[in-house]
């Protein structure tokens, strides 16, 4: 049996330090008085990236960045394993970390349940927002005429398990429609609230549309479907790593999200949060040994066949990285650059945003068009001219422009200038 602290030991891998980190910037300063445009701690934050310099990336919303640690973690365990498969003794699956999907991750699961302020045993480990949303819609039991209400403006990932809940059972999927750009956080929360019926049954919402960067007043909505009975599901596809996360003050019944955009960690890494009352009830879609003992719920979920752990060692070095930095810093940071872009863009004419006007209800995205063209129009040129790589939302919404903390401010003036010389 190869313990954690041995494993490591063994890859050779050392540990990112923070410490180290703000030392180099400010060796008087204490984290806590770091500011979000201290220019010389977020330089040396973005050089834990491997990040080619004559390119700038934007587009996490879609994969983050891995940073420098999460590849070393990674790639270490991945050569340990080709080297040493025979040290595994198959004694005890939850200590010996060669494959994941038959192991209880109960330390991944700690360390999500501090992340979104939830407890280890209401949290499985998934690959993706997709499977997290899927389990939960395929694990509840709906009648026909139920209705499962949502915004006009979800993903694919978030909102197709529950269109299937409406072929395949006769529930009724219903989309409200909250503008974009949505007004402000009253009208989002008034309209979908005008929706519900006595027949709602399920109440799905991104916590941060993907499409236009708002986050919308879930925790004001689900105290309003708690009064009703309604179960409450958020889709935090864009929120982990992005804006705070706290599943407890929401008092959201089931939050489900991902780490391979904001947090950094390698792809296919996710994780579902379910209220202990309602995991107990919960059916599970992928079934092994452990699909109906109901000894640890959050176990039943996470057992779901082979899986590869190093990515898994990945992730692990991803949530260090992300406690280490401080969560709040980076969602400050994140924030920060964001309402930069906002603010320079408000200042072009010929500029349209969809984002939401309300700053409170934006961060890190940023959605916009210049009057006349395309997405992709605008994605090709910032390529062309500048090597950036924002993403197309097609024809009328323009790009989205995410801000990281691998960005930086001269990067987000550098965009703001390119708009400003496209539309003279
Ligand atoms: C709001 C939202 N939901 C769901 C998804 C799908 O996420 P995943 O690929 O992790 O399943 C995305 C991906 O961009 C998204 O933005």
């Amino acid at each position: 049996m190869i313990s954690r602290r041995n494993l490591i030991k063994s890859l050779g891998v050392s540990a990112f330090t923070l410490p180290a980190l703000t030392s180099l910037a400010h060796p008087s300063k204490e984290m806590g008085e770091l500011d979000p445009a201290d220019p010389d701690f977020w330089k040396n934050v973005r050089d834990q990236f491997s990040l080619d310099r004559h390119t700038v990336f934007f587009n996490p919303g879609t994969v983050g960045v891995m940073p420098k640690v999460v590849v070393e973690k990674m790639t270490a365990h991945l050569n340990y394993t080709a080297a040493h498969p025979a040290d595994w003794a198959y004694q005890d699956d939850n200590k010996e970390e060669f494959i994941s999907g038959y192991n209880n991750l109960m330390s991944f699961r700690t360390k999500v349940a501090s992340l979104i302020n939830g407890t280890a045993a209401e949290i499985a480990m998934t690959d993706n927002v997709t499977n997290g949303m899927s389990y939960i819609a395929n694990g509840l039991t709906l009648q026909p005429g139920d209705e499962i209400l949502t915004t006009d403006q979800e993903h694919g990932g978030g909102q197709s398990s529950w269109k299937q809940k409406e072929k395949r059972y006769g529930a009724v999927f219903k989309t409200v429609a909250i503008g974009k750009p949505c007004t402000n956080s009253t009208e989002v929360y008034d309209k979908i609230n005008q929706a519900i019926t006595p027949r709602t049954k399920v109440l799905m919402l991104s916590h941060l549309i993907s499409g236009s960067g708002a986050i919308l007043p879930v925790k004001e909505l689900c105290a309003q479907a708690r009064q009703r009975g309604i179960f409450t599901v958020l889709d935090g596809a864009q929120t982990i790593g992005h804006i705070k996360v706290d599943v407890k003050d929401i008092d959201c019944d089931a939050y489900v999200g991902c780490f391979h955009k904001w947090i950094g960690a390698p792809p296919g890494t996710g994780f579902m949060y379910v209220k202990a009352e309602h995991l107990k009830t919960l059916w599970t879609s992928v079934s092994s040994y452990r699909w109906d003992d109901h000894t640890d719920e959050g176990f039943r979920f996470t057992q779901r066949g082979t899986g590869n752990f190093s990515v898994l060692k990945g992730l692990e070095a991803a949530l260090d990285f992300h406690f280490e930095l401080g969560p709040d810093r980076v969602y400050e940071r994140i924030k920060f650059l964001g309402k930069r872009l906002r603010d320079g863009l408000k200042t072009l004419p010929k500029v349209k945003s969809f984002s939401p006007a309300e700053e409170s209800m934006c961060a890190g995205i940023t959605v916009y068009n210049i009057e006349g063209w395309t997405g992709a129009d605008l994605q090709k040129k910032y390529w062309a001219e500048a090597r950036m790589r924002p993403r197309s939302q097609g024809n009328e919404f323009g790009v989205r422009h995410c801000t990281h903390i691998f960005n930086s401010e001269e990067e987000i003036d550098k965009a703001i200038m390119l708009v400003k010389a496209w539309t003279k």
